[in-house]
């Protein structure tokens, strides 16, 4: 497994982080938690350390089931969690409704306090090394959330801050009263908006990007054809993204990568991740994964290291063939 400093923090992680939002369930037509604590011994198993997961993930579900994965392990594990999307209260700006729940973006003091002794008690932890404003909120001034995380650092209950869903100009006023260690943004082959503006700053700035998505909810694997069905709340049901068009224009693509991935005794999947990691600025990329065999396939991509030409010639191909994918 090849490891990176997590922005400014110390923390040594590793380039694959293991994510946790399908194990919530909710967006993901329903979780198997057996097979998501599997899922989570597997990662750790294969070297990877960073583990991301929220609390809106299934409304603490998600946090729940990383808890009980990590029990005796705790301190091999660089945990991520985050802040901000809230049901606990009606503050700040509704967001949208989870579990017949109204959840509400709101990063106030007060509640992100009460966020983090709830996700400390689902984590079965009493510390959280990357802690992350999930989502901005325009209702609270960004001085008075940073300052919050500052403290909670100072008081050893987090050991770095990351900030998810920014635009530059947040980032920069969060950078304004402190170190900020991380940005989580979508990136992937598919969705390349970050290098414009926000991957020069980071990299300028010191401050690592977790790329989000990396597998693009699953369709950069290759697996999904124009037959593959989804179920229940799954997202990919209603997203754009898994037009039938779409479809065919990424298993094209696909079907252009299994032989450079062949060559490596890679899977597409782990090619594209591979060539994720490879981006200048993508410091991690995060991994969903619903079982071992997932878990097992992304974590490997994290030993990869692709010579500076194939990442070129996959660039190309990128180029070429998904800037027809219409979302
Ligand atoms: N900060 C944010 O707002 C935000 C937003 C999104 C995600 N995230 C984080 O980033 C993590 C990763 O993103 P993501 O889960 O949205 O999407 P992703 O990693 O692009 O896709 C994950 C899904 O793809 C499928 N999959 C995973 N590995 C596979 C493999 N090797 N072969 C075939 N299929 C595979 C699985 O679903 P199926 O088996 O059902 O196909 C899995 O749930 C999340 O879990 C979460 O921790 C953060």
């Amino acid at each position: 497994m090849n490891f990176r400093e997590l922005g400014k923090s110390g923390l040594d992680t590793s380039v694959i982080g293991v994510g946790t939002w399908a194990m919530g369930g909710w967006m993901w037509g329903g979780t198997d938690e057996e097979k998501s604590i599997h899922a989570l011994k597997e990662s750790l198993e294969q070297g990877v350390n960073l583990i991301d997961t929220a609390p809106a993930y299934g409304l603490g579900r998600s946090e729940e089931i990383v808890g009980k994965a990590i029990k005796g392990q705790r301190d091999n594990v660089v945990l991520a969690t985050k802040c901000g999307l809230v049901w606990h209260t009606q503050e700040g700006n509704h967001f949208f409704d989870e579990d017949g729940k109204p959840v509400h973006r709101f990063l106030g003091e007060n509640s992100i306090r009460h966020e983090l002794e709830q996700s400390l008690s689902r984590l079965q932890t009493d510390y959280i090394d990357l802690y992350i404003t999930h989502w901005q909120d325009p209702t609270t001034p960004i001085e008075e959330t940073m300052k919050t995380l500052l403290a909670l650092k100072k008081e050893g209950k987090i050991k770095a801050i990351g900030i998810s869903n920014a635009s530059l100009a947040e980032l920069k006023e969060y950078q304004k009263y402190g170190v900020v260690d991380a940005v989580q943004e979508r990136y992937n082959a598919i969705d390349r908006a970050l290098e414009s503006e926000i991957l020069p700053h980071t990299q300028k700035t010191g401050v690592s990007c977790l790329s989000y998505s990396s597998l693009a909810l699953g369709i950069l694997s290759g697996k999904i054809t124009e037959a593959t069905t989804f179920s229940g709340d799954d997202q990919r049901l209603e997203d754009p993204l898994f037009s039938l068009a779409n479809r065919k224009v990424i298993q094209a693509f696909c079907q252009q990568l299994a032989p450079l991935a062949s060559e490596l005794n890679l899977s597409v999947a782990q090619l594209v991740i591979a060539w994720t990691v490879a981006q200048p600025g993508v410091t991690f990329s995060l991994c969903g994964a619903r079982n071992a065999q997932q878990a097992k396939e992304n974590a490997m991509a994290g030993q990869v290291k692709l010579d500076t030409q194939l990442v070129q010639n996959i660039t190309a191909l990128v180029d070429s063939h998904l800037k027809q994918v219409a979302v």
